[in-house]
Parts: C-alpha cells; structure tokens; sequence
C-alpha cells in the first residue's frame, strides 16, 4: 500500500520533471547504490535502521522518500549528530559528514535520486530485478572489538514510552580477585531503538574508562596501554535513554577485554574545572597545567543546556598553541567523548584551557563543570602520577547490580555538582534531591 503510493507521486514526479521542470533531471552520477548507500552505512544506519533510534534509512525508497529532508539536515548538518568542527584535531568516532559526502547527498536529492547506472527508476520496479537490491546495512548483535574476555549483563531496564532523557545507572561487579589491565571496553544494547549514550566508570573512584554512542560503540586504548582495574571495583554504567513510542525493556551486555601486560605507561583521568569568567556571566573558563610530561588520549567534556560552543586548548612552553577541540552547535541528546585519532603529546609545563560559551537564557549553575581528559603520563607505568577523579562516587549497593534511576540531566547534573564540591550552598538540598529520585525499579535483588 505504502509502495503504491509512494509509486504514483514518483511517476508524476517523473512526468512534470520532463514537461514543466526541466530542471528537475538526472544532472549527476551519484547514485544510491555505489555512494549513497556507503554515506548510510557509514554515518546514519546505526541509528535509522527498522527497529532502530529513528525511522528507517535503510532501503531506496525510504531515503527516496526522506531525500529533501536529508539534504536540508546535511546541509545544515544536523545529521549526523557531531559538533566538532572539522580542522581542529582529528577523532576516531568522529561521525560528521565530509563536504564530499555532503554534496553526494545533495546532488542525489537534487538530481531526483536515481538508484543505479543508466537507470533512473525512482524506485519503481521495472522488470524482475538481478539479485536483491542494494541496502545499507547494520548489525546490532556484533562485538566490534571481538569476544570480550568478560562479559557482563546488564539487568534488565525498562524505558518509559517517549520519557525524554531518561538517565540511569547500574552497578557492575566483575568479581575481580586481582588487578587487571582494561584495554577496551563496548556496550552491546539488545534492543536498538531507546539508548542513545552510555558511559562507564570505576564506581570507587569516579574514573571515567569509555564511552558507548550508536556511531561507535566501544572504547578501546592505544595498544600496549591499559587502565589498572584495581581487585574489588565496581563499574558503574550511566546510560541515558529516550523512550520509544511503546515500554522498552533493554537487556545490555558490556564486554571487557583485558590486556596480558600491564600498561606500558600509566593511564589516568585529568580534570578541568571551567567556572564562570569575571565580569561575563556566559563564559565559563578554566585551566590547568602539566606537571608532567603527558599524552592526552580523549576529552569528556560535561555539557548542559543552553551550551553554544566549546574549546579546549593548550599552550605550550614554546609558546605554540594548539586546538584540541572545538565544537559548537552541540546536540545534548548525543552526549560523546572526543576520543582523539592519535595520542596528543604535550610537555611538562604545558597550560590546558577551556573555554565553554553559553546562550544568554540557559541555566547554568553557579560553577562550572569539567573537561574530563584521558591522559598517560609518559613516567614508567610504576611511577605515581598525579591523579584526579571527578564522577559521583555512587550511592547504592555494590554487591548486586541494580538499576537506579535518576530521572532526569538536571539531578545528574546536580549530584555531579556536589561531588565536586560538597561545600556548594545546594549541597544538601541536592543530596535530598537525589536521593529522592533514586528509585530502585529492582524488586528482586537480596
Ligand atoms: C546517532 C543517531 C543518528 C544518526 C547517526 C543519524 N541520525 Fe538522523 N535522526 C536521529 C534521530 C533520533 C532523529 C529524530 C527521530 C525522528 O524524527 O524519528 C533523526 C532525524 C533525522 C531526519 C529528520 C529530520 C526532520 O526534520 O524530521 C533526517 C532527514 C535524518 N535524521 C537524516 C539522517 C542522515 C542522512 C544521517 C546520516 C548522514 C543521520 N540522520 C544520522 C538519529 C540519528
């Protein structure tokens, strides 16, 4: 029914492009089944897939059909969901689009998408068809970075229908009798269409290990490097939702992959506290500098409403300055870390800055939040290196996985704020906040 009628509106299409557009005809050799598809592959499928985060982009006629849409949303680039602006530092889950792979989909939506060479069919079956037709394809049920050494299961959570940002946390114990090296870590959501990012930490110590998005599903470290998991530690996963039209229950697996060596160097989090700059109440600044030698391997910045841009950069002692990041339009509901291509080396004495510009009606508190960096110190991997941790250290019980949730950004948000300063005039006022919205949805734990 749908295709009929998606069939019809094209042949008119086709019949007034010829006699009253001339205009609107093949002008291109974009097609959908050589560059087109890949574009989906690559950026969009992950998530407009059937069952998927958003409708489907999966079949020829469905892009055909959301082809003006697609334009628009590329041309202003919308979608793929990525902020950082290209030309400041490179990153392997980078998912924006490239000006070729732009002007790809628009010369396609402008040139009445023809799907394959000589042949400009607008979808519509025109004889029995050679083999099957060109998909873009995506499989949810895969481990990217092979079988984890361990595996652990996610209890199962069940998402409001339609609930916007739904923030929850489980806590993991992978029993660890003894230290390990985490190499990598991925999230393996079952069900594809509510969770749109996950982050994972070590519960006694706030440490950030990686983060999931749909676009790149795993964390992994540079080779020969690791995080030290210490005997005893728990994991806590913080996974923000959007409900589907209907209840989802999501039931998630991490995977852990271990290193055999211990890390060549040692792998820890640096912190960057922004606050508000005097005498401009919508820029928050901050800055730190190395007291080491040091590697910077991801940027974790923490954002909130209203957020117009972000910069984070360092300067040297030579006295160069280079960009890290710089992203701007940044879509709160695809929460990433910035997972740098190659290993930033930057010396002792280095001064790392950021600087966060927010709109003039957000409502930001009083102090600022942090950049969270993954960094090495290039001491051998024995040598103590100067630590920071900055999550919430989780309230809840550590022997049993179990899923809190915490509702919404802003109590996230606020509890963060008090972890990192219990001093904070809203402290108790937020730790009562909090501690009303944890409700447990476990009934039958011990
Ligand atoms: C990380 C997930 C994600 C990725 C990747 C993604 N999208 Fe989307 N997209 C969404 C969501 C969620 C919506 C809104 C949901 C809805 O309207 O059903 C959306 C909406 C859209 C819309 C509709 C906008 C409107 O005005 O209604 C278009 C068109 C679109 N995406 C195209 C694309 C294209 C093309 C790509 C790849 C280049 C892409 N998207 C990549 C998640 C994604």
């Amino acid at each position: 029914m749908k295709r009929r009628r998606l069939a019809s509106c094209l042949v008119m299409g086709c019949a007034l492009s010829g006699a009253v557009f001339p205009h609107a005809q093949t002008t291109t050799t974009v097609q959908f089944d050589r560059e087109i598809v890949h574009v989906l592959d690559d950026h969009c499928v992950m998530c407009h897939a059937e069952k998927g985060l958003a409708f489907p982009l999966v079949t020829y006629e469905q892009t055909y059909a959301s082809r003006w849409k697609i334009r628009q949303d590329a041309l202003n680039r919308h979608m793929a969901p990525w902020a950082a602006v290209s030309g400041y530092g490179g990153f392997s889950n980078d998912n924006g689009l490239t000006q070729r792979e732009i002007d790809f989909l628009v010369s396609w939506a402008e040139s009445f998408g023809p799907r394959n060479n000589g042949e400009v069919n607008a979808g519509i079956a025109t004889g029995p068809s050679p083999g099957k037709p060109v998909q873009a394809h995506f499989d949810i049920n895969r481990w990217r970075l092979g079988d984890p050494d361990l595996r652990l299961a996610l209890p199962p959570n069940t998402v409001t229908p339609r609930q916007a940002d739904e923030v929850k946390r489980v806590t993991l114990d992978p029993r660890l009798t003894g230290d390990r090296w985490l190499r990598g870590l991925e999230y393996r959501p079952a069900d594809g269409r509510v969770v749109h990012a996950v982050s994972v930490a070590i519960q006694e110590t706030g440490e950030w290990l990686g983060s999931w998005t749909p676009w790149h599903p795993y964390f992994e470290l540079p080779t020969g490097l690791a995080y030290r998991l210490p005997a005893g530690s728990h994991l806590l996963v913080e996974i923000h939702s959007y409900g589907s039209s209907e209840p989802v229950t999501e039931r998630a697996s991490l995977g852990l992959y271990f290193a055999t060596q211990p890390s060549r160097r040692k792998v820890a989090n640096m912190a960057l506290n922004a606050s508000w700059a005097a005498g401009s109440p919508r820029k928050l600044l901050g800055s730190r500098r190395l007291e080491e030698d040091a590697s910077i391997l991801a940027l974790q910045p923490e954002i909130h409403p209203g957020i117009q841009s972000i910069e984070v950069s360092a300067r040297k002692p030579d006295g160069t300055t280079q960009i890290l990041l710089f992203a701007r339009k940044i879509p709160l509901e695809w929460p990433t870390p910035y997972v740098l291509r190659e290993p930033i080396s930057l010396p002792k004495g280095t001064q790392l800055s950021v600087i966060e510009h927010y709109a003039d009606d957000a409502s930001v508190p009083v102090a600022g939040f942090p950049v969270t960096f993954s960094a090495y110190s290039s001491g051998a991997a024995g040598e103590s290196v100067e630590e920071l941790h900055i999550a919430t250290p989780l309230r809840g019980r550590a022997d049993a996985a179990q899923v809190s949730s915490l509702g919404s950004r802003d109590e996230v948000r606020l509890q963060r704020r008090q972890a990192l300063d219990p001093g904070h005039p809203g402290a108790r006022e937020i730790g009562d906040l909090a501690r009303k919205a944890v409700t447990e949805i476990f009934s039958d734990r011990p």
